[in-house]
């Protein structure tokens, strides 16, 4: 994910046949959905999550908050930076509505994606890359040669940036999938970019400040899927993780999963139509000198119905030093991290498996 040149010849999913990779997997890493097709009705023992990572805190009496985007523009603006900044320093989350991606662009960009997971494995393998560093790949679980124990979820990951190199590396089936991609990629974009200024306003930064710290910024794409899965409680779609970059944007459908970790509880983020769930990620923690925190969520899986959701991670360029807005430091509130070069951020990550905050941790500079 953090390269931005193609994967070495020897890993490039393009170069392989069908018959060399599955000579060189073991049959889970065809995915969650092949195991499924093939009539598997139990769990097997390689999903099963250790209790204290499937342990149910769950409060449905909270709701992470409802911010309408239709007055940011205008009279109304401060208001609306004012909830921004609320948001995300309480919960780190927050759903928006009246956000200028159409309902017709969010249909389509979901069937695309859905129509891709419900293609033969042999169909979506041409794309399958254990290689983290793949600007697109195919894959199952998070880190599949490394991850102790496998989530219930196949994926579909790739970079839009530079548009028109990354278009013809896309999937051409369905055969709108690049069409629809290219059109979601750009009206999320902007909207990421638009909220970007009004969290640089809500921490009393210029409203350009983080556009301009990212500047030719990342971003990727990430379609998860989720299919029925026969024992639920056992296992997990996604653990508790925080998200590494700047600012991720989730379109999920109406089956819900999504869980936030606030105040010790798993709050359910209930699915409402036409909204984008809103994330601060792990640079924009350490951008604010820890005013926001990238907080920690999860995907649960159930019984009846697949889930699918379209996460948009936009972020700094890979070359970016990240570090605590300097206008957010003094004495009283002293720099909490050190700079980190986005890209090195992500190596350190993803070179281990999903787990918490032990890279932010390890630019934590010593406050004794
Ligand atoms: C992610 C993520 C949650 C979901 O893609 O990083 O947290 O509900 N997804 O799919
Ligand atoms: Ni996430």
């Amino acid at each position: 994910m953090a390269s931005t040149a193609l994967p070495p010849t020897s890993l490039n999913p393009y170069q392989q046949t069908h018959e060399e990779k599955e000579q060189q997997y073991p049959v889970h890493y065809r995915g969650v959905k092949d195991l499924v097709d093939n009539g598997s009705r139990t769990l097997p023992q390689i999903y099963v999550k250790p209790p204290d990572e499937r342990l149910v805190i769950n409060s449905d009496q909270q709701q992470i908050p409802l911010i309408d985007l239709s007055e940011l523009e205008g009279a109304g603006r401060s208001a609306k930076v004012e909830a921004i900044g609320r948001a995300c320093r309480d919960w780190g989350f927050f759903l928006v509505k009246n956000h200028g991606v159409s309902e017709s662009t969010m249909e389509n960009e979901m069937r695309v994606g859905r129509e891709f997971f419900h293609l033969p494995t042999e169909e979506k393998m041409r794309y399958f890359s254990t290689d983290h560093k793949s600007r697109m790949r195919y894959a199952t679980s998070f880190n599949v040669k490394e991850d102790k124990t496998l989530n219930w979820r196949d994926f579909l990951r790739y970079s839009c940036k530079p548009l028109e190199e990354m278009v013809p590396l896309w999937p051409d089936k369905p055969t709108d999938f690049r069409k629809e991609n290219s059109e979601y990629i750009r009206k999320i974009g902007d909207l990421a970019s638009i909220l970007l200024s009004a969290i640089s306003e809500s921490l009393g930064l210029p409203s350009e400040y983080i556009n301009e710290v990212y500047g030719d910024y990342s971003q990727y794409m990430a379609y998860n899927f989720y299919p029925a899965c026969p024992n639920p409680e056992q296992t997990l779609g996604l653990p508790g993780h925080s998200d590494p970059g700047g600012l991720t944007l989730l379109m999920q459908d109406d089956v819900g999963g999504l869980q936030v970790l606030h105040e010790d509880h798993w709050v359910v983020v209930r699915p409402v139509p036409n909204t984008l769930v809103i994330n601060l990620g792990d640079q924009l923690q350490i951008l604010s000198n820890d005013i926001y925190k990238s907080v920690e969520h999860r995907a649960v899986v159930n019984s009846n119905r697949e889930r699918i959701s379209v996460a948009t991670a936009y972020g700094p360029s890979m070359s970016t030093l990240i570090a605590p807005a300097p206008q957010l430091v003094n004495s009283s509130s002293p720099a909490v991290y050190k700079g980190c070069v986005y890209g090195d951020f992500l190596d350190s990550l993803e070179s281990g498996s999903l787990h918490k905050k032990s890279v932010l941790d390890c630019l934590k500079l010593d406050m004794s």
